[in-house]
């Protein structure tokens, strides 16, 4: 069988041979479909983040993915049924307490596994084995874009915990920014809805497939290089609502600036140490004498993927289309980790249905 891995203290996926798993007791076996890249899986390569799984000498990498039921093995599942697995298992298989009720995703590090990231193998291979309850049903309309399913839940799981932090005042935000025109930024544009004004910010120069994809949106392109995040308020509008998806470390302080009153900012970027100036004692009023919130998020759990499924049934497929620019056969899957600026969403594809 035919798998994707990052082999120890390598800086490049390659291809490897492993047998094909034969799942445990409780275990389903299912045929992948497509896997997809983030950037998550180049910090993975780029050894800022993650780590290969104890006593082994590689990673089998890919998070986001989309399989079909082989062999239910006596589970619930039914054969042909479209699944995408959730990320994060209990280390040494013991479930603790997070994942005994359910909140994996609120699990901090050292008391969760990531596959394809941290400590456990992940989906880029012709077939996984996963327990029921880390497979999550999808409609058969998802068997193809059922790997944006996973970065989509993350984001489903950031607007929640953003927005119930307002819940305790009648809020009505009317301006959303994403910082961040990468895979995880312009997928979240396409689904934050509800807004009257959306903008992104990136630091790319026209023409530039990312920003025609956010103006195709009807959003607005900020270059981050002429209008500083801190600068949002005074050159378009204080935002009510700030989804960070750079992992550039400034920008959760600038956020700060740039919210309207009683705005919020979702963080999601998983930076590099970085030590800099900023002005604390600023900011620290800013989010107090305005009501501000900065909410960090990681993960996500079982009902941020059924939440996720079900936005992107109702997305148009055109959007999906132009979001998915790249998908290659395991042949040609290092094109899929190019980094490159044609590149919006890339993904490798193990099996056709
Ligand atoms: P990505 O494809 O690398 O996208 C990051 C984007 O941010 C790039 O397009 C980059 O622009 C842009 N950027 C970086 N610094 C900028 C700046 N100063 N001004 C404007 N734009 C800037 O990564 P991704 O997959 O979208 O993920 C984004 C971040 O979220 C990463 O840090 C990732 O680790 C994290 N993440 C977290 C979670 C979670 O659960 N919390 C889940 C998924 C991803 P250029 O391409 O032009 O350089
Ligand atoms: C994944 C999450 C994971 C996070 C931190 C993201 O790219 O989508 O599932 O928790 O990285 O490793
Ligand atoms: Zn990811």
């Amino acid at each position: 069988m035919d798998a994707i891995a990052l082999r120890r203290g390598a800086d490049a996926p390659e291809p490897i041979e492993r047998p094909r798993p034969v799942p445990d007791a409780g275990e389903a076996l299912v045929r992948t479909l497509r896997v997809g890249v983030d950037g998550t899986d180049h910090e993975v390569l780029a050894g800022t983040h993650g780590t290969v799984p104890d006593g082994e000498d590689y990673l089998v990498l890919g998070h986001e993915a989309v399989g079909v039921v082989e062999d239910p093995n006596g589970t619930g599942l039914e054969a042909g049924t479209v699944v995408a697995p959730t990320v994060r298992r209990p280390p040494n298989g013991d479930p603790n307490d997070y994942f005994a009720r359910g909140a994996a995703d609120m699990a901090p590090p050292g008391a969760t596994l990531e596959c394809g990231i941290d400590g456990a193998h992940g989906f880029m291979a012709e077939y996984f084995t996963a327990r029921e309850e880390f497979l999550v049903e999808l409609p058969e309309a998802l068997a193809e874009y059922g790997f944006l399913v996973e970065p989509a839940s993350v984001t489903e799981k950031a607007v929640e915990h953003a927005y119930a932090s307002r819940s305790a005042f009648d809020w009505a935000p009317e301006s959303a920014c994403v910082l961040g025109n990468g895979s995880l930024g312009l997928l979240t544009l396409a689904m934050l809805g509800g807004y009257d004004r959306t903008y992104c910010v990136g630091r790319r120069d026209r023409p530039d497939p990312t920003v025609e994809f956010i103006e195709s949106l009807g959003a607005t392109y900020v270059d981050s290089r002429e209008i500083p995040v801190d600068a949002l308020g005074e050159v378009h509008e204080p935002m009510d609502f700030v989804y960070e998806a750079t992992g550039y470390a400034r920008h959760p302080f600038e956020a700060v600036e740039a919210l309207a009153p009683g705005g919020v900012a979702a963080l999601l970027g998983v930076p590099d140490s970085w030590t800099f100036e900023v002005d604390g004692g600023r900011i620290h009023r800013e989010l107090v004498m305005n009501n501000k919130a900065l909410v960090g998020s990681v993960n996500s759990g079982r009902e941020h993927f059924a939440a996720a499924a079900d936005r992107l049934v109702n997305l148009p497929t055109a959007v999906l289309d132009d979001l998915v620019t790249d998908v290659y056969g395991v042949g040609e899957f290092e094109r899929a980790f190019a980094d490159d600026e044609t590149t919006i969403k890339a993904a490798v594809e193990f099996h056709n249905q």
